[in-house]
């Protein structure tokens, strides 16, 4: 187990979730579909035609899940609110009951001393404004403050930790330019106005969230970030891996902190930004934190015959890798702490997001053990425990994830949780990797004189 001795009395031990990948109930109480019912529902775009549809069925079993996490000991919880839940058709009429079902939810988290930290946008955008365009117009930047707002409204008296965005590289560049995510496209013109407008989103959200809140909130921004390598030291590939910096860390940085897109990356993409005057200063909002997830290294060669920026990830040779393939590196979640901290204005750092899948199953007993990934997340808290000495200012560590869910375009099949889900009967079973986590939050209370609810749980193992 790593030291705990680098984490501050206060630090917060979390997992978090997204709303599509767990909560099902897809039609019910007044939801609308979003994007990924919609390519999910497409024919050849998910492993064994899975869908969202039921998932953990989150919505019908929240209480069960918050009783895990105080099992956890956790002390926060992060999770998305579902927009088109909240604002179905995008705009215009709130649905009072998908309120109420966030209501309730923070309300529990609360009451098992559980701090909330609310995601606006886990990439379930309505669908209804994605047949106007989505994010390729300044419109959906408009409605997702207006949408903010409303949400910021209603729980801002309880919750004080908000994010804007998750992830806004996977939803502009997987989503438009990959088109291995919702809405599917391969355009790299779409692609670089749908960046555009998520980042302009992410301002005015953080406008309308402070504006909203009965509560002064704390706005944070979450990206995935990625240490670019090259793969071997021909200048092709060095240039590669600035273009791949570029693509993958400093466009979703620099603009956020006043900084303006890099000049590389406009040259690269060569794409018009939909710029108009003003917009600079509201995607530069200040903020009070930045949320890194992180899951590998990017070591990447040239690629001109590629798609802009013409990079492409190359295997590590003899790497470890998780059964995402990703290779397990916890090394890069130091440098990246380390990094932002350096070069940005953070103000605090979390990891929000930290995780691993391999195809776990339950034994005879009934039991998980996942060792692998009981090591990955202690070799990435120690990775944390590294950067805060090295003055990295973090203050909180969310496992990805808290349940096994619907992982995107890959189904069911790849297992994230903490917590085993078992599709067929719905029921949860603490792995190895939930245990241990326990217990390394309990040995932190134990050493710092906090109390925590992970003190019910047996001795881990
Ligand atoms: O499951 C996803 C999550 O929705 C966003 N970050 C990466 C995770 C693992 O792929």
């Amino acid at each position: 187990m790593p030291d705990t001795t680098a984490f501050p009395e206060d630090f917060v031990w979390g997992a978090a979730t997204s709303a599509y990948q767990i909560e099902g109930a897809v039609a019910e109480d007044g939801r609308l579909p979003s994007i990924w019912d919609t390519f999910a529902h497409t024919p050849g775009t998910i492993d064994n035609g899975d869908t969202g549809d039921l998932a953990c069925d989150h919505y019908h079993r929240w209480p069960e899940d918050v009783a895990l996490m105080g099992d956890l000991g956790l002390n926060a919880y992060r999770f998305s609110i579902a927009w088109p839940r909240i604002v179905p058709t995008g705009s215009g009429a709130v649905n009072a009951k998908g309120l109420a079902f966030y209501d309730r939810l923070v309300d529990k988290l609360l009451d098992a001393g559980i701090r909330p930290f609310a995601t606006l946008y886990h990439w379930d955008l309505p669908q209804t404004l994605q047949d106007d365009g989505g994010w390729t117009v300044r419109d959906t930047a408009e409605r997702f403050a207006e949408y903010a707002g409303v949400v910021a409204g209603r729980l801002g008296d309880r919750i004080t930790d908000w994010t804007t965005l998750n992830e806004p590289l996977c939803s502009a560049w997987i989503g438009h330019l990959e088109g291995r995510m919702a809405p599917g496209l391969t355009d790299l013109t779409a692609a670089v106005r749908a960046s555009y407008h998520l980042l302009l989103g992410h301002g005015l959200a953080t406008q309308a969230v402070r504006a909203a809140a009965p509560r002064t909130p704390s706005v944070g921004y979450v990206v995935n970030l990625s240490p670019c390598e090259p793969a071997t030291d021909r200048a092709e590939d060095i240039a590669a891996a600035t273009r791949a910096d570029g693509h993958i860390n400093r466009w979703w940085l620099d603009p956020v902190y006043g900084r303006g897109f890099p000049s590389d990356m406009r040259e690269a993409y060569g794409v018009d930004l939909p710029e108009q005057a003003g917009d600079a200063g509201v995607i530069a909002q200040p903020i009070d934190f930045l949320g890194i997830n992180y899951y590998f290294r990017q070591v990447v060669t040239d690629d001109p015959a590629g798609p802009a920026p013409h990079f492409r990830q190359v295997p590590v040779p003899g790497a470890p890798t998780t059964g995402m393939d990703w290779e397990v590196y916890p090394d890069g979640l130091e440098q990246l702490l380390v990094r932002a901290a350096a070069e940005y204005p953070v103000g605090a750092l979390y990891v929000t997001e930290s995780g691993a899948a391999w195809p776990d199953e339950r034994n005879a007993a009934g039991e998980v053990h996942d060792e692998l990934r009981a090591a990955y997340l202690e070799g990435h808290i120690a990775a944390c425990a590294r950067a805060i000495e090295r003055g990295a200012p973090v203050e909180g560590y969310f496992a990805w994830s808290l349940l096994d869910n619907f992982e995107w375009a890959y189904g069911y099949d790849k297992r994230f949780g903490l917590v085993h889900i078992d599709y067929a009967t719905q029921e949860r079973t603490i792995k190895s990797s939930g245990h241990r986590y326990a217990a390394l939050i309990r040995a932190h209370a134990e050493r710092t004189g906090r109390t925590t609810s992970a003190s019910r749980l047996p001795t881990a193992r």
